[in-house]
């Protein structure tokens, strides 16, 4: 179920908390130049949560990496701008400016993100280092750490006496959301946060963000491989395949009535939602090798839906009903009828 998105004083001036266009990432070696993400296009709107989602491969980090400006070598943007409302381009801001952004406005927790505490220190004194590493008082470091740590449903005073050792894997995941947050960005991005957890802990995680969201006026990213894990939480979704943002719209809709077969086949292949045993062939093959040129839409050897068309045609994003885009012709020519 999608959510209205909280209606904001200062934050919802109009123009999205994050604009990317025409963006394009490439890893290039002497040897081979890999388009990783090609010509993306997206607004990330004040306090929303977005979910990418999309199989392993598809330039969902890499996608992340570049809103931090921290794609690593020898990847680098070829194209585009990433607008970040009055702080500009964050593609051409001046690195020690962008190094003041990461973490303050922006921050992200990696994939695998137990690597985000230093093992010998207490939390309490982790607090401490952040506050200080941004030249802000450690005191109110720690009060702002005892209020996030109890919007996380943790006991604040024993997590900041803890080492992380003496965490379970949840609590270490809802300690990491605390910390990102100490700073009060206004973009959280969350590359894989659960997918170490089990479903229940899946949940409760997601289940947090969403009250997160609204009470910190944060934009959240969620970045999964696993439709079901956002489906029910984010507000929009944006399913990526192949470097492209094939579809994107409002949770429910896309879940309801995709209009990809890319995104068709990815629902399909949720288990015990619409039955392992309907047509999950949908998702046989692999994804395209991006080192070797694209013609036509990238999904055409795997999709059960395939025109001639597709095979030299590359489809847009082309929106298909009020907030909800496709990167399909035959989606596009449905619409048209
Ligand atoms: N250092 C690198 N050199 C070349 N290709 C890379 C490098 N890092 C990632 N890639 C390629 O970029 C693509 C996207 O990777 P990534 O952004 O990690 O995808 P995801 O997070 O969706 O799994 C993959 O095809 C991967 O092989
Ligand atoms: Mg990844």
């Amino acid at each position: 179920m999608a959510r209205q998105h909280p209606i904001t004083t200062e934050a919802s001036s109009g123009a999205g908390a994050l604009e990317i266009t025409g963006l394009s990432v490439e890893y290039v070696t002497k040897r081979s130049r890999t388009r990783v993400i090609d010509n993306l296009t997206l607004t990330l709107q004040p306090d929303e949560m977005l979910g990418v989602v999309g199989e392993s491969g598809c330039g969902k980090s890499t996608l992340a990496y570049s809103i931090m400006r921290m794609i690593p070598p020898p990847g680098r943007p070829v194209a585009g701008a990433i607008r970040f409302g009055r702080h500009g381009d964050l593609l051409s801001v001046p690195e020690l400016y962008m190094n003041r952004l990461r973490g303050d406005r922006i921050a992200m927790i990696f994939q695998g993100a137990q690597s985000v505490f230093n093992p010998v220190r207490r939390i309490g004194r982790q607090v401490e280092d952040v506050f200080q590493a941004h030249g802000k008082d450690r005191r109110k470091g720690l009060e702002r750490a005892r209020e996030l740590l109890k919007a996380t449903q943790l006991d604040p005073g024993r997590v900041l006496k803890s080492y992380p050792h003496e965490m379970s894997g949840g609590m270490r995941q809802r300690v990491a959301i605390a910390m990102a947050l100490l700073l009060d960005p206004e973009i959280l991005i969350l590359d894989e946060p659960t997918s170490a957890l089990d479903v229940v802990s899946q949940a409760a995680i997601l289940e947090l963000l969403v009250e997160i969201r609204q009470r910190f006026h944060v934009s959240l990213i969620f970045i999964t491989h696993d439709f079901a894990v956002v489906s029910s939480h984010a507000d929009r979704i944006a399913v990526m395949y192949a470097g492209h943002i094939v579809e994107i719209g409002r949770a429910d809709e896309i879940f309801r009535v995709p209009r990809h077969p890319y995104t068709k086949g990815l629902i399909q292949a949720i288990p015990n939602i619409r039955g392992p045993l309907r047509d999950i062939r949908a998702m046989d093959g692999e994804p395209p090798d991006l080192s070797k040129e694209i013609v036509g839409c990238p999904f055409a050897p795997r999709c059960p839906e395939v025109m001639d068309a597709c095979r030299s045609y590359k489809p847009e994003l082309l929106t298909i009903a009020p907030g909800h885009e496709a990167a399909c012709i035959r989606a596009a020519m449905a619409e048209a009828q």
